[in-house]
């Protein structure tokens, strides 16, 4: 029988500092009111001077490897979904590599935006299934308060940082990924994007003077692509896995919006209560949503041996996939 890629540790590292709705009306015209019934946001983590995309990347995926009980030494690739790198080059997974002692591992980040870990669990899927590599650590990890304008109201409220990791394994039994789905559409590459730092844009005192280092989107085209890009990846996924809508146990989609993710599982025909929601503490945080929004549910044991679970990534490119899992790992603390 073929090998499955399975979920056998799992972790998230939080940033400290906490920014409530309250916090940022004293930096732009904004209120708690606003932001909370446009969003469902009610507060954000914001990284400290010392911690940045790679220390957060580093202690989620620590803690996933102490949980999987999995030295760094047996790891064989390092994936870190990520927009906000730890330095343009070197990779962030590469820094990774290093710091968790993965010494016989190859090391590379992975850019879909918001949809990188959704990504990074059919990349890492294919990894094993093909027999290429048995142990993967995929971490999504972003800082998005370092490429946000804290001028902008209309894009400053939605993001906050943090990361989340798994470990997946490959074993010879059936679960884990069951059914993936990757797309693209690059002509929305304006609608989100951060302009200045490439080979187009080259930082330089126009740009920065222009501000275009920051994160510009069009909000309501964004909007209007999520709901469909990930009521259409969500289904495709569900049909492949041969489950009905009535037989997912939880749906864990980007926590971008609660109003994108109510609509969604509204089309799909999933009721809240079977949805995954932490946006309302950590706002948008990019390739760490999902991870860290399959943490919480594991630590509120919403997910147990058995569980159907989608997972559903929409961003910047436009790029967007879904994941179908069957849980298979024994999930009370150890
Ligand atoms: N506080 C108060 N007023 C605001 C704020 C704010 N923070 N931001 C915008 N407004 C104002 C606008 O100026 C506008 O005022 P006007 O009518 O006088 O011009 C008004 O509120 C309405 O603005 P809209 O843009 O129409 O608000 P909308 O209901 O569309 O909500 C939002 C905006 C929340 C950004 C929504 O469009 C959205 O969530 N879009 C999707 C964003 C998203 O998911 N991005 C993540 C992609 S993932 C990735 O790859 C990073």
């Amino acid at each position: 029988m073929s090998c499955t890629a399975t979920f056998v540790g799992w972790g998230k590292a939080i940033p400290r500092k906490i920014r409530t709705n309250a916090d940022l009306a004293t930096l732009v015209d904004t209120d708690d009111e606003w932001i909370f019934s446009r969003t469902g946001i009610r507060e954000r983590r914001i990284a400290s001077n010392d911690e940045t995309t790679f220390t957060l990347a580093r202690d989620a995926a620590d803690r996933a490897l102490h949980k999987a009980n999995i030295k760094g030494e047996d790891v064989d690739l390092v994936i870190v979904a990520t927009l906000t790198p730890e330095y343009g080059f070197p990779s962030t997974a590469c820094l990774v590599q290093a710091a968790i002692g993965a010494t016989h591992a190859g090391a590379f980040d992975l850019n879909a935006a918001c949809a990188g870990f959704t990504y990074g669990l059919t990349v890492a899927r294919g990894f094993i299934e093909s027999g290429l590599y048995r142990t993967v650590v995929l971490i999504g990890s972003d800082t998005m308060s370092r490429v946000v304008d804290w001028t902008d109201r209309s894009t400053c409220v939605l993001f906050g940082d943090g990361a989340g990791a798994v470990v997946l394994q490959a074993t010879n039994s059936p679960g884990g990924i069951l059914s993936s789905y990757l797309r693209s559409d690059g002509t929305g590459a304006q609608l989100l994007i951060q302009k200045a730092g490439g080979s187009r844009h080259p930082v330089s005192p126009q740009t920065i003077s222009e501000g275009s280092h920051y994160l510009r989107m069009n909000g309501k085209e964004v909007y209007r692509f999520a709901v469909t890009a990930t009521t259409e990846a969500a289904l495709s996924v569900m049909a492949d896995a041969g489950w009905t809508n009535n037989e997912v146990d939880l749906f864990i989609p980007h926590q971008a919006n609660v109003r994108i993710i109510e609509s969604t599982a509204r089309s799909i025909g999933i009721p809240m209560d079977h949805v995954f929601v932490n946006a309302d503490l950590y706002g948008n945080t990019s390739a760490a949503s999902i991870p860290i929004a399959l943490c919480e549910a594991l630590e509120q044991q919403r997910i147990k041996v058995g569980s159907r679970i989608v997972t559903v990534g929409f961003g910047a490119g436009l790029a967007w996939a879904a994941n179908a899992i069957s849980w298979t790992t024994p999930t009370t603390p150890s």
